[in-house]
């Protein structure tokens, strides 16, 4: 807590900078005819004593005001207005290597020694201080849906009444484990007894409630709805209560029968196969959801809205040395001493409620149905290879999906990159636009053959289209960019019961905030990876791991929508890459043969002097 008040607050940036920033990401985006209307709202809105004026100024004295101007504004906008379900759209997955687990009682072992460290070490900063907040709000969260709105509850104050219970959903039950018996944490051996227990008590078909967890899949109005129905018993409110104030849940997942590629694995993270695999065996709400298969298809779902992928993978490679650090060294299981059971949870199910798990079923069987994943691993070469070339791994891979982007479609578009605010008072990200003007100038020199472009004026693109993403990640980084600031103008108007601005209304801003294209760097040092699903229906998800040798992708799109194809993206993806690392290398050479014969041709005279 001591650093959080030393960090800086997040600045607001200088108005015109945002605006000319804008205009220079959206310029080549839009028609010529509509780049023109959208300048003049954009100059209308920016002038001296303008509605820009007004509504920076208001944005300063919040900051002012608050720790972070931008935080609730970013909150709402990003996750809690969101009315789509959580599983794919939402909430992000980590894929952990397959475990060869021999029996379930290895499932359950891995499952118990997860159990046992889920408290993680509370500072692990090294360099530039960072907020540390997120990892507060890991265990302490929980999502409630809402009509209009949901509702993100944190209880980081509650270190005495902080929870002792995990929930532990198997064959989509629900049973509470609690995790402190007289005062003293369970150790590993205790938790394992209890796991079997529930295994155990799931088998029992006669006491087998119908999966709940599968309205929390729904569309966020649909499962507040649902909600809304299961409060009226009074033993769905008990139980709801004990999963709300849960420390996290453990899903031990029946096999998926499927074969363990990345692909699958990402998949059954992502979704849990719908409603004939594992998709109930879910609570979603919930921030942090451990996943066990019997078959060793294991990761972590996180919903995302208190806390970034970031500090998830910390959190799961945090737990997974842990685990691979840990020899067999399980007591035997006599030596557990008796604890009370297990509880199972119960439910109350009316009519209305098994029309909702009807409804929810169906569609998250939809959900499942639509998305085209496609994890690949880039083998040629990884950040290594970049970093030789003097250019930013990320702002180079950054301009490598542009160029796939762009042979797939011939043209950019609004793309998201998430930058890490938390140099920053309660910092999250704001976005890096990675569709640049420099970066299409160089995807056209590439893809275009008809033009003819030289390698040197392909590689001067290139290190232009590079530095040109670099700026704008280090603008973003320090509080620069241009998405927080604009939506925390457009935030303020509504404040005042001003009547939209124009420059909100324009169809290029409309146009710029949907996100075709949604990335996000997320760097494991664990054999693991990260997926995500797309944003907008005709988009693609594209998360990606950068190791020293080789780069995992994680793609995803919609089967539903006919312009987009995962494989066919990974394919242009792949060819890209190594089209790049073709031109570094024969720059190169050229310049390593340029600068040997001017050696040479110096050095004759000198050696003709001899
Ligand atoms: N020449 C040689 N090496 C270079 C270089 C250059 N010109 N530029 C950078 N490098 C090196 C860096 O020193 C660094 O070295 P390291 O591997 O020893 O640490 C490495 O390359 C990586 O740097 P870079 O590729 O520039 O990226 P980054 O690590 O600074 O990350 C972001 C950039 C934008 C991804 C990061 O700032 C960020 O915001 N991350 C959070 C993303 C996020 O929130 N994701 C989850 C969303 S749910």
């Amino acid at each position: 807590m001591f650093l959080y008040q030393v960090l800086p607050k997040i600045p607001v940036p200088p108005l015109k900078q945002t605006l000319d920033t804008y205009l220079k990401c959206v310029q080549h985006l839009v028609k010529e005819e509509q780049f023109k209307k959208t300048k003049t709202i954009v100059e209308k809105f920016g002038a001296q004593g303008g509605v820009g004026e007004i509504l920076q100024n208001k944005l300063l004295e919040r900051r002012d005001k608050t720790s972070n101007w931008v935080y609730d504004y970013w909150l709402e906008d990003m996750y809690l207005n969101n009315r789509l379900a959580l599983p794919v759209n939402s909430s992000p997955a980590m894929v952990f290597q397959t475990q060869n687990f021999r029996d379930h009682k290895d499932a359950l072992r891995f499952a118990a020694l997860l159990s046992v460290n889920h408290h993680l070490p509370h500072c692990q900063l090294a360099g530039t201080p960072l907020c540390m907040e997120q990892y507060y709000r890991l265990f302490t969260s929980y999502r409630y849906p809402g009509l209009k709105t949901d509702t993100l509850k944190v209880d980081i104050n509650a270190a005495s009444s902080a929870p002792e219970h995990m929930i532990i959903a198997c064959k989509n039950q629900f049973f509470v484990l609690d995790v402190v018996a007289n005062n003293k944490q369970l150790n590993e051996t205790e938790i394992l007894s209890q796991l079997e227990k529930i295994m155990k008590m799931s088998e029992n078909a006669e006491e087998r409630h119908p999966p709940f967890g599968i309205l929390t899949s729904d569309g966020r109005t649909e499962w507040a709805q649902a909600r809304e129905e299961l409060i009226k018993d009074q033993t769905n409110r008990d139980s709801l209560a004990l999963i709300e104030s849960s420390i996290c849940v453990v899903c031990l997942d029946e096999p998926c029968d499927l074969p363990p590629s990345d692909t699958n694995r990402a998949l059954m993270m992502l979704h849990g196969g719908g409603r004939e695999r594992n998709g109930a065996n879910r609570w979603y709400d919930k921030s942090m959801q451990f996943v066990i298969g019997m078959d060793g298809v294991c990761g972590v779902v996180c919903e995302h809205s208190p806390f970034e992928g970031i500090v998830m993978v910390e959190c799961s490679e945090f737990l997974m040395k842990h685990i691979t650090g840990s020899p067999s060294r399980m007591v035997q299981q006599s030596s557990a001493k008796a604890l009370p059971p297990p509880r199972r949870l119960l439910w109350k199910c009316s009519s209305n409620i098994q029309a909702f798990l009807r409804a929810s079923g169906e569609r998250l069987q939809r959900l499942v149905n639509n998305l085209d994943m496609d994890v690949f691993t880039f083998e040629a070469y990884g950040k290594d290879f970049i970093k030789k070339q003097k250019m930013s791994p990320d702002a180079f891979i950054q301009v490598a999906l542009q160029l796939a982007f762009y042979k797939c479609k011939g043209r950019l578009v609004s793309t998201y990159e998430s930058a890490s605010l938390r140099r920053f008072q309660g910092g999250r990200v704001d976005n890096i636009r990675s569709a640049l003007p420099e970066a299409l100038a160089f995807v056209k020199s590439m893809a275009d053959e008809r033009a003819g472009f030289t390698d040197s004026e392909k590689i001067k693109r290139l290190k232009e289209a590079v530095k040109a993403q670099t700026d704008y990640t280090i603008a973003a980084i320090t509080g620069m960019g241009i998405d927080n600031h604009l939506l925390g103008l457009l935030k303020v108007s509504k404040e005042l019961n001003m009547e939209k601005p124009e420059i909100f209304c324009d169809e290029t801003y409309v146009k710029s905030n949907h996100f075709i294209l949604s990335t996000s760097q997320v760097p494991t040092t664990v054999k693991m990876f990260c997926c995500y699903g797309p944003v907008v229906p005709n988009g693609y998800g594209a998360c990606y791991n950068p190791q020293p040798n080789h780069i995992v992708f994680s793609v995803s799109s919609f089967w539903e929508n006919t312009e987009t194809s995962s494989a066919v993206f990974v394919k242009a993806l792949n060819e890209g890459l190594l089209e790049i690392r073709d031109l570094c290398n024969r720059s190169a050479a050229a310049a390593t043969k340029t600068s040997e014969s001017s050696q040479t041709a110096a050095a004759k005279p000198y050696k003709s002097g001899k």
